[in-house]
């Protein structure tokens, strides 16, 4: 079965469908898709909403007319599907102006012309119900250190935050950011690269409240880092405002698998935090339908997302509720991390009154690989 339902509240990006498969030695592959048809077809699939960067709906160079005209099918799609909008974007890295990046280029021109593009969208978000603004300097780098001042450039970026939330304070919209780190491409290193840098970085605005994450599966992996440990860290300081889930296999270029295709033991525990962590936000698809599929194929790596999500989920339950896991959780003490350390009112000398019996609680073993062989057992399906 496994048929998504809209409250499962699978999103997808019209980027991602609508993706033609141009990569870096390859032409498009795919004729372009209208954003009429990937409404429908989503909806067809069981998906709850869509989200898109500026250009991904209105072409760039679209006159006020043509862009309405955009509009109003767009609406009219989403009213007649019941879709909705959690999420838009702006696309600040395909025009060549954008080169050396949009908030942090080094030329003030194309700092100004990018804060424009972005307000102008804002207000199409907000007019279209999004309470998340997400935002990816996909260009924000650099290949060289002699050509980026990397403190000017975060200087630049904290000016653009504080100037973005002013102006949704300003109109009473209710948006929140959500920064996407990525570490490498199409820049060779792109500023804050990970979910690390980007949490450190929003403690610095004037807002930080307004401001969170959009970590992407791929992206964490990319830099060989720990997914689920990256989500489990952002969800701790209440960041997680928005989730890219995508499949990537090892530290290399970014290849935005449909979600589950890649790591899917680190899938496995994704969907176990998301799902026990009390997220409540969409579960986001942002994936490239390999260059490979026709349009049929493209349909079906969409579904594909939405599939293995719910299939993890059910998996992630099921181990959940295994009494032979409950037994294993607690001969892994994993329970006890949760007591605090110190007991209520405590005092320095209570502590340094009590002894540990070393060698004793040195032979102590902690009985994760039996757990662990339980989850893959749950996860290959022989339990
Ligand atoms: C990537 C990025 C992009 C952004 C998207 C939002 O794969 O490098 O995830 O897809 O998420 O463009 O701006
Ligand atoms: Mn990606
Ligand atoms: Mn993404
Ligand atoms: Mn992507």
């Amino acid at each position: 079965d496994y048929q998504p339902v809209r409250e499962d509240k699978f999103t997808f990006g019209l980027w991602t469908v609508g993706w033609r498969g141009v990569n870096t030695f390859g032409e498009p592959v795919r004729p372009v898709l209208d954003p009429v048809e990937a409404v429908r077809r989503l909806s067809d699939l069981g998906a709850y909403g869509v989200t898109f960067h500026d250009d991904d709906l209105i072409p760039p160079g679209s006159d006020a007319a043509a862009r309405e005209q955009v509009l109003k099918r767009f609406r009219g799609a989403l009213e007649e599907t019941g879709l909705v909008v959690p999420m838009a974007t702006t696309n600040l890295f395909s025009d060549p102006v954008f080169r050396d990046g949009g908030f942090t280029s080094n030329s003030r021109d194309v700092r100004r012309y990018a804060l424009r593009k972005v307000l102008r969208n804002i207000d199409l978000a907000a007019e279209m119900g999004a309470h998340t603004y997400v935002c990816w300097g996909g260009q924000d780098g650099a290949e060289t250190e002699a050509g980026k001042n990397g403190r000017a450039a975060l200087d630049r970026l904290r000016e653009a935050f504080d100037f973005l939330c002013a102006y949704v304070r300003e109109q009473g919209y209710g948006l929140r950011f959500a920064l996407e780190p990525k570490p490498n491409e199409p820049r060779g290193d792109v500023l804050l690269p990970t979910v690390g840098h980007a949490l450190a970085f929003i403690n610095e605005l004037e807002h930080p409240e307004m401001v969170g994450v959009n970590p992407e599966v791929g992206h964490e992996q990319m830099a060989g880092l720990n997914f689920a440990h990256g989500i489990a860290q952002a969800l701790w300081h209440g960041k997680l405002y928005h989730i890219d889930l995508n499949g990537q296999r090892g530290v290399k270029y970014d290849q935005d698998l449909r979600f589950g295709a890649g790591d899917l033991k680190e899938a496995f525990f994704l969907v176990d935090l998301l799902e026990n962590a009390g997220y409540t936000g969409p579960r986001h698809f942002d994936f490239k339908p390999p260059r490979t599929e026709d349009m049929d194929g493209v349909w079906a790596s969409a579904a594909g997302c939405m599939r293995n999500y719910l299939i993890l989920r059910e998996k992630a339950a099921a181990f959940r509720a295994d009494p032979e896991v409950r037994a294993a959780l607690e001969a892994s003490r994993v329970g006890e991390l949760s007591e605090p350390t110190l007991r209520e009112g405590e005092s320095v000398a209570d502590l340094l009154g009590e002894e540990l019996d070393l060698p004793a609680v040195g032979e102590r073993g902690y009985h994760f690989e039996r757990l662990d062989q339980l989850a893959l057992d749950h996860l290959m399906g022989v339990r």
